[in-house]
């Protein structure tokens, strides 16, 4: 299927989408973290809601990480844990990868 026209930069739409990949996945990570760190009496309602605020990071990460490979780029690795880092391949955006599974 050919791609639809757009005025939409191909590859300033993917450095956007990974940029709130790492965003959001950053956010989890510090959601999560700081819900470890609260102690006391109102520890459950405040985790609870620190918890709830990485859940949706984690879904908007989601979003932009299918938005990302939809369009047939590669993922830039948003954790620090990530040895090596791999960049967007821009150009392959612009066309539709070859697909190698087939639907049933
Ligand atoms: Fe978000």
């Amino acid at each position: 299927m050919p791609k639809p026209e757009t005025n939409l930069d191909d590859k300033k739409v993917l450095a956007t989408l990974n940029q709130i990949l790492e965003l959001e996945l950053a956010g989890v990570v510090r959601y999560m973290h700081y819900s470890f760190m609260i102690f006391g009496h109102q520890r459950i309602p405040i985790t609870a809601w620190l918890r709830k605020q990485a859940d949706e990071s984690l879904a908007h990460s989601v979003l932009a990480g299918e938005h990302i490979t939809r369009s047939g780029a590669t993922l830039r690795c948003a954790s620090a844990s990530c040895s090596r880092r791999t960049s967007t391949r821009s150009t392959r955006s612009s066309t539709r990868p070859t697909r190698t599974r087939r639907r049933a």
